[in-house]
């Protein structure tokens, strides 16, 4: 039953190769959670191939939108509003989403929200933790992005520190393919390092000034890689990603301690695709040790959903932070506050 102060965002997501859509209640409560990945057909390529990416959205944004709705129970008209994913991802991509919201809005007269896809990563945390408010320390970890936020408010981040070049998840897909595992590779290492022993040594990813950089600890998994086979030496796969995995993760863990020592954060949270790694996860407990609350979302809401843009839409509702119908997809969108580092 609909109580009047309820409000049901319908959450649409298609910036890279998941298709979503969900309707949530007040930001944390998940009605309905459809997801339909693209991941088999991009496998074949070795990655994402944009174009196919978007020709895959169009043939099923309609179905997936339908289906989240059905499984709410629900119509346009019982929804508030509809969030969309504008910014960041594949250009081609994230129009599908964006045209397909815009449509939405103009036949319904619902009102548009325009979300920052990396904004939705971090609200994945209030669909776990119901009870979660800002102030807390996120460690934000996904394909395209890394970087360590204290985050103020529900729209006001300080990004600390972040990376110069390569994303960690990014590393895990590149690392991925040189060691010969199918697309996508973050997964895969993950299942492969847990046989394996972290017997290689590679520099940390913590640069001088305390950023990331995940360019050169590639090059080192594949050098290490090449100068193996030159010698006719036969490596262990598992201790291979058992070794980066430390080496991606330990630098990421180490410079969220120092954060946390110097904000006084007492909550510790994170989000994006690698939020989903095992290594990552059991190192964050070490917070718990501490003293610190340490929010880990679950698996289906570490990768990309609609449910995070339905949350995060939530909240721009509140603030009457509504787009028009001229909104465009901007591909290279950053977090609030944060500034490319050197
Ligand atoms: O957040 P996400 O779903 O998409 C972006 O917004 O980028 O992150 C996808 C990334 C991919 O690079 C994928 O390999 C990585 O998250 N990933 C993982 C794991 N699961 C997904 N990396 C390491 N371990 C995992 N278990
Ligand atoms: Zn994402």
């Amino acid at each position: 039953m609909k109580s009047k102060k309820d409000i049901y965002i319908l959450g649409i997501e298609s910036s890279c190769d998941e298709t979503a859509a969900s309707v949530v209640k007040n930001g944390r409560e998940i009605v309905s959670d459809v997801v339909l990945s693209q991941i088999d057909i991009h496998r074949l390529y070795g990655g994402v191939v944009p174009e196919i990416a978007s020709r895959n959205h169009v043939e099923v944004v309609d179905m997936v939108v339908e289906k989240a709705l059905s499984d709410a129970n629900m119509t346009l008209t019982d929804i508030d509003a509809v969030a969309v994913t504008y910014g960041a991802g594949l250009v081609g991509a994230l129009l599908v989403g964006v045209s397909y919201a815009k449509g939405l809005c103009q036949a319904s007269g619902l009102p548009l929200i325009a979300v920052n896809h990396i904004e939705g990563h971090i609200c994945a945390n209030y669909l776990t933790y119901p009870d979660l408010n800002p102030p807390y320390v996120c460690l934000l970890t996904s394909g395209g992005h890394t970087a360590i936020v204290n985050v103020l408010d529900y729209d006001r981040y300080d990004v600390i520190c972040s990376t110069v070049d390569d994303a960690v998840g990014e590393a895990f897909d590149k690392v991925a393919r040189v060691l010969g595992l199918p697309y996508p590779g973050g997964p895969r290492i993950d299942r492969l390092a847990q046989e394996g022993q972290p017997i290689y040594g590679f520099h940390s990813v913590v640069t001088s000034n305390g950023n990331f950089s995940y360019s050169g600890l590639k090059t080192a998994v594949i050098n290490l890689l090449h100068n193996a086979e030159q010698k006719g030496e036969q490596l262990s796969k598992a201790d291979v990603a058992a070794s980066f995995t430390h080496a991606a993760i330990d630098g990421l863990i180490s410079r969220l301690s120092d954060v946390v020592k110097e904000t006084g954060a007492t909550t510790v949270a994170v989000a994006g695709g690698v939020g989903a790694n095992s290594y990552l996860r059991e190192q964050l407990t070490r917070f718990n040790a501490q003293g610190k609350r340490v929010c880990l979302p679950k698996l289906s809401l570490c990768g990309d959903n609609a449910a995070m843009i339905a949350s995060r839409g939530y909240y721009m509702y509140l603030k009457n932070e509504f787009a028009n119908l001229s909104l465009n997809a901007c591909p290279t969108l950053r977090l609030r506050g944060d500034k490319p580092k050197r």
